[in-house]
């Protein structure tokens, strides 16, 4: 059976140049099945607002989705290091509310670690977190739940300067204690150059093959959540039209009545 990985392990997989994988999960089977597989790290992602409950983004979805998401994960995956995102609001007030809404994501969402947002601005937030005894990681690039200031959902660091400014946020968070940073959809260049920069480990989605892990919304890679499919995302499956087919041959068949057949049906004593 896989043993939980503890963080110590990911800065050593870094410098042995051994990758690693991250997936996002919100419920308990799907925790489970990660956690029978061979992926070290489940994100308990703020993207369950777009992915289970039906939001265009991430910004409405609260501590109490969270906590209510990141529970099961944690009861279906005992193995798997858990990584509870910090909804948007939770941590940008003051750094009271940032460590009193880490340690409930921590006490009652059962995570192993929590992610924030931003560069160099949360960097203070971050050092306040990991001070409080709280283990942080940091995203930054597109970070979604500021998408709107960063002009939408667009490839971020494309200039010399604006890589040099992410290289720059890391090397901050980094001082301030986070033990891993995720880079998300950023040039392969400046995913290289982050991750060279700093010596905590990088997980990069869309930001090439240069970061020490990487990170994928589950319901993206296997072909589940069409409504929008960005150019990162491999799909490894396609069970959305699986499932859709399967819906629809029940259908047809509760409609023709060939289902249910004496196979599943239950006779009676003479
Ligand atoms: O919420 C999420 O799923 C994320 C990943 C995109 C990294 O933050």
């Amino acid at each position: 059976m896989k043993k939980k990985i503890v963080i110590p392990q990911l800065k050593a997989m870094k410098a042995q140049g051994r990758k690693f994988s991250m997936v996002t999960a919100y419920d308990y089977l799907l925790a489970s099945l990660v956690d029978q597989s061979d992926v070290e790290m489940i994100l308990v992602g703020d993207s369950l607002g777009m992915v289970m409950l039906g939001y265009d983004g991430t910004v409405p979805v609260t501590m109490e989705d969270m906590i209510h998401h990141c529970r099961p994960v944690a009861k279906g995956a005992p193995n798997t290091f858990i990584v509870g995102d910090m909804p948007f609001g939770s941590y940008n007030i003051s750094r009271k509310d940032a460590i009193h809404n880490a340690n409930r994501l921590m006490k009652e969402g059962y995570v192993d670690a929590v992610k924030l947002e931003g560069g160099k601005t949360v960097a203070p937030i971050v050092a306040a977190v990991v001070e409080a005894g709280i283990p942080v990681v940091a995203h930054i690039g597109l970070t979604p739940q500021t998408a709107s200031q960063l002009g939408g959902f667009k490839v971020q660091g494309k200039t010399d300067e604006a890589a040099q400014q992410l290289v720059e946020d890391a090397l901050a968070l980094e001082a301030a204690g986070a033990f891993a940073i995720v880079i998300e959809c950023v040039p392969v260049a400046a995913g290289r150059a982050i991750t060279a920069a700093v010596s905590v480990p990088t997980i990069g989605i869309g930001a090439g093959w240069d970061c020490d892990g990487q990170v994928l919304v589950f319901h993206d890679m296997v072909g589940m959540f069409d409504r929008f499919v960005p150019k990162f995302v491999k799909q490894y499956a396609n069970i959305g039209p699986t499932i859709k087919e399967a819906l629809n041959t029940y259908a047809r068949e509760v409609a023709d009545g060939t289902f249910p057949g004496p196979e599943h049906s239950f006779g009676v004593n003479k």
